[in-house]
């Protein structure tokens, strides 16, 4: 079974289909949106992805009769880079790519974004397609952002560039390392408690047939994601307000992200503790009232962690929020709950608060 849904973005709306087994439908689908086999494509993946699904994507694609190019960068973070970039373009030369052709994503966040970026930036920007194959990958294809690192910044260096399509073959993730599944239900988890408190308490209670892989509800899971997702991109395109709460538990898992070492947290994981941090938050302020417990609980579901273990630099961690992007002028900024699915972007939060709930955490006693 195929779900579809539509990000809404007028001129710029684009389709994104789930559902198990669906490469073979690939030319086909792209056919639909308006890429005739006469375009030429170039497929990027990394080595990991590559080896599991490159063959069988670009069989399809080859006979359908679509000329089809392919770029394999490492696996990892490291890739998202500008000289990495610079190496992917030649390739791009190289193989004759024109402003005709397609930038097709198949693999995690690391190839959406930097494979977005290469069709946003090469001749002044290509159109691209989202194959994504991670969890996660459901939050990164839906939305426009790409981009690559700056050694000084993650994502410092990017466009606002949104695909033609998205096409999320869920039978992928099934090789997925375990600790990646777990980390990206963290956005699945985000996404309910920030918008649909329905989705969130089915979460709660289908949390073990989705650890499991369960492919017609996991479709199901991603499918509410993006829709949440797409909704509140579709209400604000390029971040000028409403989209802000999309940072629900970033504010914290940014902050310990860096303060650890990247690597150390998956982004999921950091995102977790993060969201924990915030229901927390909001109870100390006044924002929600007994949403902490549900939320801790659900994520517990999920195996994703909830408090801190080891030893923290108070200090470190508190600088690192004050930078956060949302932070202006050295006030700390917070998404906080209203209620379960319902969140608000606060500023000037007293330091005071978020102290008292990062003890909360290290003591693990709440
Ligand atoms: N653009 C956005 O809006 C947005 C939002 C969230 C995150 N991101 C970005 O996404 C990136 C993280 O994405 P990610 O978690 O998908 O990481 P990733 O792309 O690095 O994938 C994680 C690992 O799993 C491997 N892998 C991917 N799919 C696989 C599969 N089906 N089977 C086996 N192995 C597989 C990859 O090779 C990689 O080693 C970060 O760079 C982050 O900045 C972007
Ligand atoms: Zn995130």
């Amino acid at each position: 079974m195929m779900r579809s849904l539509t990000v809404d973005l007028k001129d710029r709306s684009y389709p994104i289909h789930i559902g198990e087994g669906l490469y073979p439908q690939l030319p086909q689908l792209l056919t639909e949106c308006g890429i005739q086999p006469d375009r030429p494509l170039m497929l990027v993946t990394d080595t990991q992805v590559g080896p599991l699904y490159m063959d069988e994507v670009k069989g399809h694609l080859e006979s359908a009769g679509y000329r089809v190019g392919t770029i394999t960068v490492p696996a990892g973070e490291s890739s998202k880079s500008l000289s990495r970039l610079e190496a992917m373009v030649e390739e791009c030369i190289r193989f004759g790519l024109d402003r005709a052709g397609v930038v097709l994503a198949l693999g995690g966040g690391v190839v959406g974004d930097l494979a977005g970026f290469l069709a946003a930036s090469y001749m002044r920007g290509i159109s691209f397609v989202q194959l994504p194959t991670t969890l996660l990958a459901h939050d990164s294809s839906v939305g426009g952002k790409v981009g690559v690192n700056h050694p000084l910044g993650k994502n410092m260096i990017g466009a606002f560039h949104q695909p033609e399509m998205v096409v999320f073959d869920v039978s992928t993730l099934r090789s997925l390392p375990e600790r990646e599944v777990v980390s990206g239900y963290a956005e699945v988890v985000k996404h309910a408690l920030i918008w649909d408190a329905s989705f969130a308490r089915w979460l709660h209670t289908n949390a073990s047939d989705l650890l499991h892989l369960d492919p017609e509800k996991v479709g199901h899971a991603i499918y509410q994601g993006c829709q949440v997702k797409a909704a509140i991109v579709s209400q604000d395109e390029k971040e000028s307000g409403l989209r802000a709460i999309l940072n629900y538990g970033h504010t914290l898992g940014h902050a310990l992200e860096s303060a650890a070492g990247y690597g150390t947290y998956t982004h999921g994981e950091a995102v977790a503790i993060g969201m924990a941090a915030a229901s927390m938050l909001g109870e100390e302020l006044g924002t929600a009232q007994e949403v902490s417990g549900f939320t801790r609980e659900l994520l517990r579901q999920f195996r994703l962690p909830v408090s801190l273990s080891g030893q923290w630099d108070e200090e470190l961690l508190l600088e690192h929020m004050k930078r956060d992007k949302k932070a202006r002028q050295g006030g700390y900024a917070f998404v906080l709950p209203r209620s379960i699915g319902e969140v608000q972007l606060y500023r000037d939060i007293e330091e005071q608060a978020i102290v008292r709930v990062l003890n909360r955490l290290k003591e693990g006693t709440t």
